[in-house]
């Protein structure tokens, strides 16, 4: 059985070389560049693709996977929405994801950056740069104080659940899908409106789907209680960042943290070697708040998360390889 493994990063080579070294009947080749219509033709005489990239999967690629018997396309991530649905249906290929490579990764950044924001770390960095060792005016906010609305209770908003929880924050929630059991713990408000009105922290959990594009929008942003602050590590596309700016602008907002953005890509993970040659103004603006904490797309960034990302997707391809299915397979 041969594999191709595209995107593989160095800090991924090693836990591809220990999953290979565990599978000799398993030949997988790791090539560094990503899948598109330069590199697509490698796969050719090989039986699947493994893959991790934020950039489209077209159907220019799809149907030249296609035209090469190949059925299976593993992807080392959650989210599938670059992936083009029609064009991998109509080739046959079968699509698997890690829907939890480490809930826990994404979510204890979740909560690191709602800290940082109570605490006003960044103010605190800022100043000590400066020689400024002083305390006023940034007095803190405890957690213990907060009630924190999460936005679907999926794995990684229930992992927060449980962490929120132990500093002792009030915890509120929103699920189109209520967890039974958090559903009987009574988390749960009935609209995403009671959500936003009576949230001091909102933090996101939910997927890229259309429906709720730019959920968090003037609108909304109009619902949420005075001085929330919002906390972005699920998708860039939930939250139209100019709204977002209007918000922080009038105060409504009291701070935001952003994991991913709704332009990243081709931005996020690349060096620019200096502040003024990152090409975006909207992220700069938003970078220079001393109450905004943007991180690039680093929550699933963790060596065990890492690990699992490689190892299940490879065993996913092997699965839907050997048996035209995995437990993993995506239903596009
Ligand atoms: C995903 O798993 O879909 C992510 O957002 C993480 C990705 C940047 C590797």
């Amino acid at each position: 059985m041969k594999i191709i493994a595209y995107g593989i990063r160095n800090d991924e080579k090693p836990y591809l070389d220990e999953w290979v070294a565990n599978h000799p009947d398993v030949e997988v080749k790791s090539e560094p560049k990503l899948l598109d219509e330069n590199t697509v033709d490698e796969a050719k005489d090989f039986d699947g693709v493994v893959a991790y990239q934020q950039k489209t999967y077209t159907a220019t690629v799809l149907d030249k996977l296609g035209s090469f018997g190949i059925k299976s396309l593993s992807l080392r991530n959650v989210g599938v929405d670059n992936i083009d649905a029609e064009a991998a249906k109509r080739n046959g290929i079968k699509v698997s994801n890690v829907p939890a490579y480490s809930p826990a990764a994404i979510a204890e950044l979740a909560v690191t950056e709602m800290m940082r924001l109570l605490r006003r770390t960044k103010k605190f960095e800022d100043k000590e740069r400066h020689g400024n060792l002083t305390w006023a005016p940034d007095i803190a906010e405890e957690m213990n104080q907060q009630t924190v609305g999460v936005f679907a209770t999926g794995r990684i908003g229930r992992q927060v659940i449980d962490i929120v929880r132990g500093f002792g924050a009030k915890v509120i929630a929103y699920d189109p899908y209520p967890n039974p059991k958090l559903k009987k713990e009574g988390v749960y408000v009935d609209t995403p409106e009671e959500l936003y009105k009576n949230s001091d922290i909102l933090t996101l959990h939910a997927p890229a789907l259309k429906e709720n594009e730019h959920m968090i929008n003037d609108e909304t942003i109009g619902q949420m209680k005075d001085g929330i602050r919002i906390i972005n590590c699920a998708r860039g596309s939930l939250i139209d960042t100019d709204a977002l700016i209007r918000g922080l602008d009038s105060g409504k907002i009291k701070g935001a943290a952003l994991d991913v953005y709704e332009d990243e890509v081709g931005i996020f993970n690349v060096d620019f070697g200096s502040f003024d040659k990152i090409p975006d103004a909207r992220l700069k603006n938003l970078m220079e708040r001393d109450n905004v904490l943007i991180t690039p797309h680093i929550a699933f960034y963790t060596k065990v998360a890492v690990k699992n990302m490689v190892q299940y997707a490879l065993d996913a391809n092997v699965s839907l390889i050997k048996t035209g299915t995995s437990d993993k397979e995506v239903k596009l």
